[in-house]
């Protein structure tokens, strides 16, 4: 039994007695769920947290030797470069037939930034069968594993907050096609949210203001639920992680899947050339031989804005969030309890119950939330490759509800993804007098996964009337077509 007294004596020890200020107020199952979040917290880490985090700012002190890493370039510059792509790209295939990799999303973010109510990968994101972000990758998935005769399980990270409404979708489409068995769920850890004086915020009487732990939580995440024993148990050794906002990904790509191994890597990432040097993407740098992540806002504009003799960016590789693991590296990060990646402050309005019980939903930040990012796993691996894709490609993700990053730009660019393989498969498609795609085109992987399945089965004499949609389907469904094969 739950002794509350030894409970309260913790949290006066720690000073945060106030958790328990309406504890005479609830009912017994109240007085659970209450007392059940609190012995999950780890208070004497959270101590050294809020010293280190919450009361002070952490000082982020850039070594001086920082340096741009070494990048596989997107196009191959030469016959050498072109030749170990071309053997990376059988390595990979050859790994996912042998049933080794298996597909990785996080989705357990809160999507404040989008507004949209419900988990994000319910929604509808795509520009011709307005397919649910989820759908988007279980189609790559499902694809990617009937190419190789195999069944790729895919790991999809929840947090208490969406999990039961992520499964529940799930289920309600049939698990888009993929075996259910296929299908492993797993929830991240949280974290709870401080005012400035380091006192933990109550969202209710009876709960805890927690929000969930970051993307980086994902490691133990992957341990703590058993996902790890999952793939071991199914000999999966690569696990592909991305990210839930983002329809272009290539979520099972084999030259990155071949690169990483070939070149033995524990942790690997997929960079774009950043727009602009003090675009908002992580930069990824070279310190004692490590591959690090800093964030654009620790890199001085100075750095950001060095450029090398061709006039190119010196530190032009952005993260897009998009890794691969090897199982044993991960292994070997969540061995023997907890995996220690920093911690990140953000200042962020968070609702919360006063003193007196008042609700109170501020306008103005008023908490830290502190989160982990999966990018500070990079150093810790003793060899990582990073692989530059085409922004174009394989970056559009879904933040906000409206202007950059947005659905509108997402939707944009899956159009124009499309037309130019269309257009590469010898077919006509309509644009503007600027330039611009005139019709709504989406190509599910189910059709084609790429530029050699469509030119064998699209009729490039397919005609597609400006201001038409086409949508070319599994099993040669299509909406608002005339001719495809
Ligand atoms: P973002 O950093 O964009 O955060 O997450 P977010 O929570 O989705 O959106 P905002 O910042 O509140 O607007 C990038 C990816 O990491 C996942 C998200 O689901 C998304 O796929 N993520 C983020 C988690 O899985 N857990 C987290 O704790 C945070």
């Amino acid at each position: 039994m739950t002794d509350v007294n030894a409970i309260r004596q913790e949290l006066s020890s720690h000073g945060q007695e106030h958790l328990l200020g309406f504890y005479d107020e609830l009912t017994p199952q109240q007085r659970q769920t209450l007392l059940q979040q609190i012995e999950s917290l780890d208070l004497d880490q959270l101590d050294e947290l809020i010293e280190t985090h919450v009361l002070n700012k952490p000082e982020v002190r850039l070594p001086e030797d920082i340096e741009p890493p070494p990048m596989v370039p997107a196009l191959p510059k030469d016959d050498q470069s072109q030749r170990e792509k071309d053997q990376a790209r059988e390595r990979g295939e050859q790994l996912i037939a042998a049933g080794k990799v298996a597909a990785f999303v996080v989705a357990g973010g809160q999507g404040t930034r989008l507004g949209y109510d419900g988990p994000k990968g319910c929604l509808e994101a795509t520009p011709v069968a307005h397919k649910p972000l989820f759908q988007v990758f279980a189609e790559q998935i499902l694809a990617a594993g009937r190419r190789a005769g195999v069944r790729i399980p895919w790991y999809i990270m929840t947090s208490p907050a969406n999990d039961v409404v992520t499964r529940a979708f799930f289920r309600q489409h049939k698990y888009f096609g993929l075996e259910p068995e296929d299908v492993f769920f797993l929830v991240q850890g949280q974290m709870p949210s401080f005012d400035f004086d380091g006192k933990i915020l109550l969202a209710e009487k009876d709960r805890l203001a927690l929000s969930p732990n970051g993307h980086g939580g994902s490691l133990q995440a992957m341990r703590d639920s058993g996902a790890l024993d999952d793939m071991a148990k199914r000999g999966i050794e690569y696990i592909s992680y991305f990210q839930v906002d983002n329809p272009l990904v290539h979520c099972i790509d084999p030259v990155f899947i071949g690169l990483h191994e070939m070149r033995s890597a524990e942790m690997s990432a997929k960079a774009v050339s950043k727009r602009d040097p003090l675009e908002k993407l992580g930069n990824f740098c070279l310190i004692d031989g490590r591959v690090h992540v800093i964030e654009y806002s620790d890199l001085s504009e100075e750095m950001a804005r060095q450029t090398t003799d061709d006039g190119r960016l010196r530190f032009r590789a952005g993260s897009i969030a998009i890794h691969l693991f090897s199982r044993s590296f991960v292994e070997r990060l969540t061995e023997g309890g907890r995996c220690e990646l920093p911690c990140h402050r953000a200042e962020k309005a968070v609702a919360y119950m006063d003193a007196e019980g008042n609700k109170v939903e501020p306008a103005e930040p008023n908490a830290v939330k502190l989160e982990m990012f999966v990018f500070d796993a990079m150093p810790l691996a003793k060899e990582a490759v990073i692989l530059e894709t085409l922004r174009d490609k394989e970056f559009s993700p879904v933040k906000n509800a409206s202007g950059e990053d947005s659905l509108t730009t997402a939707l944009h660019d899956q159009v124009r993804r499309a037309a130019e393989l269309l257009e590469a498969a010898g077919v006509s498609v309509p644009r503007d007098a600027d330039g611009k795609v005139a019709a709504a085109l989406e190509i599910s992987p189910l059709y084609a996964e790429n530029i050699e399945d469509l030119k064998q089965k699209i009729d490039p004499n397919l005609e597609i009337p400006p201001g038409d949609s086409l949508y070319l389907g599994s099993r040669g469904q299509t909406g608002g077509l005339k001719g495809a094969g």
